[in-house]
């Protein structure tokens, strides 16, 4: 049978596979992530997509948002879901084109179009290619990533499943726009970008945005890193904002992103930064990774940290329409520094603090109890959304800049002497063994209590815990989420495992500093943060239980 055409109905029979369990499909962080070559043994990913239609109810004839970030084997995840949907009773797929979609675009999508969900084809920020990363995330009906008690009964079924449902039939043409059905399921193929970018003009003033640009004094230079946001960026930068058409570099998403990381930190994105630290460089820089939730910001030779740019976000929101009519509050999980603590003090709202991953924000969001939201790990975003939003972030700091007239570093000093600096580094080691990095969690578990009132330096302890979270609107109970050593003048030590990594065990350990005196505020980061990263490691036993003597990564 051929590729199908637009708008030409068929019917091909239903398939009924018999296959066993895979016993590792509990989703992590941000859904389930593996290797490549992993989602390439059969049965994997139908496994586990039929997984997630057996923990549902209520999605028959209900329409679901599917795409990725365009990464290898996106287009075979997509025909595969395509079949496994049509054969469970969903009623509409509205796929972005060519399989692309943003995750920021996908939960825009879930929200508008009342979906009961959406399927995400990404490992975001991991490395794509043949010999790269995979990854699938279910989003629910509020737009934002499955809650615990959603991916746990997906685990569940994964473990216990014993066939899936498929229908047997040639390939879709998921290239060009327009609908089409598989059997009884719509597929609408949509522009990917026109109903976020829409979004985006409702929130931010692209008229003073454009006369940035037009006013000639303004450069930006903004890395797609060859990952979904190029077509995002093109659109909206150069061809509604006007700016220049050499503003989005590397706009082209690849299927392995150039070889590279497609993550925006110092460290993956040297390009940019290099670009960025010249005479001549442009007056704002920004990046977002594969999937396009996550964004860095950089001034003219300046690093904004992920951390200080929520707390300059919150207290310039007044700038921005979509936001000026106040924040009715402000949370970031528990490793982001405290900077954006003191705006909310400041402005009288609420401020939270929850677990590491965006699916805890979910909840403060729905109920209304907060507007703007943010992690360390690069990521921002606010109620417009459901996910963290890399675009969105970098249009939010274009419409403080337009509507502010200074720049990037002037801003964010401006910032540290009113709120005070929070010096801030997280230390990563990556590639442990497993066990050698959980026994040293279970063992600081084990000792952390005991800190309490010791002193580290001249810092003295005056909280140290494993960090567990009530949510104030479901009232569930997440521990385990982090041990954490509070110092009585703001200084903080934060250890916790990652849950993204498909490969042994990443360490993290967070370092936070806090600096009032405004003389104070331009040490070297690194340099100010050394004797917490010191004690941070003595403290742990880094070096004599995992023979490392330095981190892999510092962001
Ligand atoms: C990492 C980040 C976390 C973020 C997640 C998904 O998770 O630390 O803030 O929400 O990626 O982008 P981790 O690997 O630490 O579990
Ligand atoms: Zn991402």
């Amino acid at each position: 049978m051929s590729a199908n055409g637009p708008s030409l109905l068929r019917t091909v029979a239903v398939k009924t596979i018999s296959t066993r369990p895979f016993e590792d499909q509990r989703p992590g962080t941000s859904g389930l992530r593996k290797k490549v070559s992993e989602f390439q043994v059969p049965h994997y990913l139908e496994n586990f997509v039929q997984s997630i239609f057996n923990s549902l109810e209520g999605f028959r004839d209900a329409t679901l948002v599917l795409g990725g970030d365009g990464r290898f084997h996106n287009r075979e995840a997509i025909q595969s879901i395509l079949k496994i949907g049509a054969a469970n009773g969903v009623g509409r797929v509205l796929l972005g084109r060519g399989g692309i979609l943003s995750t920021p675009a996908v939960s825009c999508l879930i929200r508008k179009y009342s979906a009961f969900g959406g399927i995400i084809l990404s490992a975001s920020h991991n490395p794509g290619g043949p010999e790269g990363d995979f990854g699938v995330k279910f989003n629910v009906s509020n737009g934002g990533p499955a809650p615990e008690s959603v991916t746990e009964a997906i685990y569940a079924q994964s473990r216990n499943i014993r066939s899936y449902r498929i229908f047997d039939a040639a390939d879709v043409d998921i290239d060009q726009l327009g609908c089409m059905h598989l059997d009884r399921m719509a597929i609408e193929v949509i522009n990917p970008v026109a109903d976020y970018a829409g979004l985006m003009e409702k929130l931010f003033d692209f008229d003073a945005i454009s006369e940035l640009f037009a006013s000639g004094s303004f450069r930006m230079r903004y890395d797609a890193m060859h990952a979904v946001t190029g077509p995002y960026a093109h659109e909206i930068l150069e061809r509604r904002l006007g700016a220049p058409a050499e503003t989005v570099v590397n706009g082209e998403p690849l299927l392995d992103f150039g070889g590279k990381s497609p993550d925006p930190n110092l460290v993956y994105a040297h390009d940019l930064v290099a670009a960025m630290s010249g005479r001549e460089a442009p007056d704002f820089g920004a990046a977002s990774d594969g999937d396009g939730d996550r964004n860095m910001i950089l001034g003219r030779r300046f690093f904004v940290t992920p951390s200080d740019s929520l707390a300059v976000l919150a207290a310039n929101a007044r700038f921005v329409s979509g936001y000026s009519e106040g924040l009715s509050g402000v949370a970031r999980s528990m490793p982001t520094s405290r900077a954006v603590d003191r705006v909310a003090a400041h402005l009288h709202i609420p401020h939270y603090e929850t677990p590491t991953g965006w699916k805890y924000f979910g909840n403060l969001l729905d109920a209304g109890k907060i507007t703007l939201c943010g992690e360390e790990s690069f990521g921002t975003g606010s109620d417009h959304v459901r996910e963290k939003d890399g675009l969105w972030a970098v249009l939010f700091w274009l419409n403080i800049l337009s509507a502010r007239r200074s720049s990037v570093e002037q801003l964010t000093r401006a910032h540290w002497r009113e709120y005070g600096r929070h010096y801030y580094s997280r230390h990563d080691y990556e590639g442990l063994d497993k066990e050698v990095a959980e026994r040293v969690i279970a063992d600081l578990q084990e000792s952390i209590a005991a800190l309490k009132g010791q002193r580290i330096g001249t810092h003295e302890v005056t909280l140290s815990d494993d960090f567990s979270y009530l949510d104030p609107v479901d009232r569930s109970l997440t521990e385990h989420q982090g041990l954490r050593i509070v110092c009585s003048d703001e200084a903080r030590i934060v250890y916790r495992l990652s849950g993204t990594g498909t490969e042994g065990a990443t360490l993290r350990i967070y370092l936070e500093r806090y600096e009032r005196d405004p003389s104070r505020q331009d040490l070297d980061c690194q340099a100010a943060l050394a004797d917490l990263a010191a004690a941070a490691r003595q403290i742990a036993r880094i070096e004599e239980k995992t023979g490392r003597r330095r981190p892999s990564l510092i962001t």
